[in-house]
């Protein structure tokens, strides 16, 4: 009943397979092979674009070497207050990008709204001195399990260009967005006025394996040689493509995406008809987010759950955890068993055993 991240599984059988293969014999080095060149031209047909693709082995390299791309060390890049660049990843950002600074903004569920963003940049207008912003970073899907659908990045978009910012989207679970978006991997980045994408293939069933796709072919020398400078660019490359390849082939990866958000789904379900329990945002993607009363989460922590409290700074408006209360974050991934789905809910009470007898 490991529930703490989507990392705590390890890699799916047909990625590793992929690498088994591809381990055989020697091939060129840094990224030059058959198996790197494929995976590139596999990402720009999903994409539908001539996209410049760039392997690396972390999200938080993906993103960091994005937006370094895209903001100069002394340029803004907005984001949420609670997003992975801005809370998780040390300063990243701002150490690749040589000192940018990193603003976050505030939304429900840790989603921006173009409002918010639109507002936060004509308040800079007026400001007397402000350092000039040049990219909005957003989270498909948010810290909070949310799903930006294609009109809200649209609008997003709409409010970056009439400012000269650049539009990033970290995708460290882009497919569990995808796949509840219901569209295409063009509409939901692109198509919609994403610049950059962090694409993750991690958490969803590579070892580690994230692509840094650029929509924008001329940021792409850029990008390319911070890659190299910060020391992403890798000399067996062809497993890291391997891992990709085998994520990529035969819908493999959005199966793995639909499995997870359809165990997050029965959790919160079941979660939701145990006494005291609420969410605090609705299941999305992968993550559910369920207020709990102490008591209980000190049953399901005795009964062997995994997972992690999470933080209440963006619940929406009227809705608080009170004291004798905890709010929680439960993640599911390509290998959660509907078993310990079922396991959880049965030790939560009532909702689980109706759950586990279905
Ligand atoms: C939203 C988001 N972005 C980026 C990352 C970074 O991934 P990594 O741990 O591979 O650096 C994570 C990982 O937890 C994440 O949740």
């Amino acid at each position: 009943m490991n529930f703490a991240s989507d990392n705590v599984m390890g890699a799916s059988a047909p990625v590793l397979d992929a690498v088994v293969r591809a381990n055989a014999g020697a091939l060129p080095a840094y990224g030059a092979d058959e198996i790197t060149k494929r995976v590139e031209r596999r990402l720009a047909e999903i994409f539908e674009r001539d996209a410049a693709v760039f392997l690396v082995s972390t999200g938080t390299a993906a993103n960091a070497l994005a937006l370094a791309t895209l903001t100069p060390p002394w340029g803004l890049c907005l984001s949420h207050e609670e997003a992975h660049v801005i809370e998780d990843e040390f300063g990243a950002p701002e150490f690749y990008a040589s000192g940018a600074k990193l603003a976050g903004l505030p939304g429900v569920g840790a989603k921006l709204a173009a409002g918010t963003v639109a507002d936060y940049l004509e308040r800079l207008k007026q400001g007397r001195r402000f350092m000039p912003p040049h990219a909005l970073s957003i989270a498909q899907a948010t810290e909070c399990g949310l799903v930006y659908a294609p009109g809200e990045i649209a609008a997003l978009a709409e409010v970056c260009r009439r400012h000269g910012l650049k539009l990033h989207m970290d995708g460290a679970r882009f497919a569990n967005g995808l796949v509840a978006a219901g569209c295409s991997p063009a509409e939901l980045t692109w198509k919609a006025g994403v610049d950059i994408l962090s694409f993750g293939g991690t958490k969803n069933g590579c070892l580690a394996a994230e692509a840094v796709i650029v929509f924008e072919r001329g940021l792409a020398d850029t990008l390319g040689y911070r890659v190299k400078r910060g020391g992403h660019v890798l000399s067996k490359s062809r497993l890291i493509a391997a891992q990709l390849e085998g994520y990529l082939a035969e819908d493999h990866w959005l199966e793995s995406a639909r499995h997870a958000n359809r165990m997050a789904a029965r959790l919160g379900a079941g979660l939701t008809e145990v006494p005291g329990v609420r969410l605090a945002w609705p299941v999305e993607a992968n993550e559910v987010f369920p207020i709990l009363p102490r008591a209980l989460d000190r049953t399901l922590k005795a009964a062997g759950a995994v997972y992690h409290t999470w933080s209440d700074r963006s619940l929406p408006a009227g809705e608080r955890v009170g004291p004798d209360e905890v709010l929680v974050r439960l993640v599911t991934s390509f290998a959660t068993e509907e078993g310990a789905v079922d396991r959880l809910l049965l030790a939560a009470g009532r909702g689980g055993s109706r759950a586990a007898a279905e």
